[in-house]
């Protein structure tokens, strides 16, 4: 029997801020499980680039997406996503997906989706998921938000560093404009500037403020 109800810890952010290794070591760190929502939403815009899909085709996405099998599992404690028994995990950071994905990922219905699939995930586990809307829209009733940060220079390097063409601006441009979801730092949420953090000062600073709030660790 599970219990009946599972602690998430909400982490939101921009690209390249920092937060999908301070997710995976702070999910470590708590032994939750880890979601990365970003990577739903790449897999669905890969799938539909493979079926020669255009992005801002709203209405052959939406239908290519509804008609698609999208299994989400968990893999060594880490979400992993399956689209027509494809696990498209070696392709996410394609520069088509980085380019594609902001607006695939405003769709209403494309995000309805997802955002079923994380919470699914959340009856059965407690949680590290990150995202954009993850403290906003999908989770807002946990008391576990943060919201992690660096300046545009720090995180342009830091994609740099990782051999990425990745037009964060433009991605940043479109996921804090848009309307469905955008990005924004939920009222309860606590901002961590990670610009001159490493990710285990990130990881305490974390810790620390789950260990104020409660959570049994
Ligand atoms: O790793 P990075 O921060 O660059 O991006 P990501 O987390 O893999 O997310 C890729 C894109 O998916 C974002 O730029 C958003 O457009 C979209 N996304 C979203 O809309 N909502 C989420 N919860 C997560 C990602």
């Amino acid at each position: 029997m599970g219990k009946d109800s599972y602690r998430v810890v909400a982490i939101d952010g921009p690209a390249a801020s920092g937060k999908s290794s301070v997710a995976r070591e702070l999910a470590r760190r708590l032994g939750f499980a880890l979601v990365n929502s970003g990577a739903i939403y790449r897999a669905i815009t890969w799938h539909i680039l493979q079926n020669g899909i255009n992005p801002g085709d709203t209405v052959r996405v939406t239908q290519a997406v509804e008609s698609a099998r999208i299994a989400c599992h968990l893999e060594n404690n880490e979400s992993r996503v399956f689209i027509d028994n494809v696990n498209p995990t070696n392709y996410l950071r394609e520069d088509r997906v980085n380019e594609g994905v902001s607006r695939v990922s405003t769709i209403r219905r494309i995000r309805e989706i997802v955002v079923n699939k994380m919470r699914h995930y959340a009856r059965s586990h407690d949680l590290v998921v990150e995202g954009r809307d993850i403290g906003s829209v999908v989770f807002p009733d946990t008391p576990y938000k943060f919201y992690v940060d660096a300046s545009p220079d720090v995180r342009l390097q830091r994609r740099l560093a990782q051999g990425q063409r990745d037009e964060i601006a433009a991605r940043d441009h479109a996921d804090f404009s848009r309307l469905a979801s955008p990005l924004i730092v939920a009222d309860d949420a606590l901002v961590i500037d990670t610009s001159h953090l490493t990710i285990e000062e990130v990881v305490g600073k974390i810790i620390a403020q789950l260990k104020l709030k409660g959570l049994a660790l």
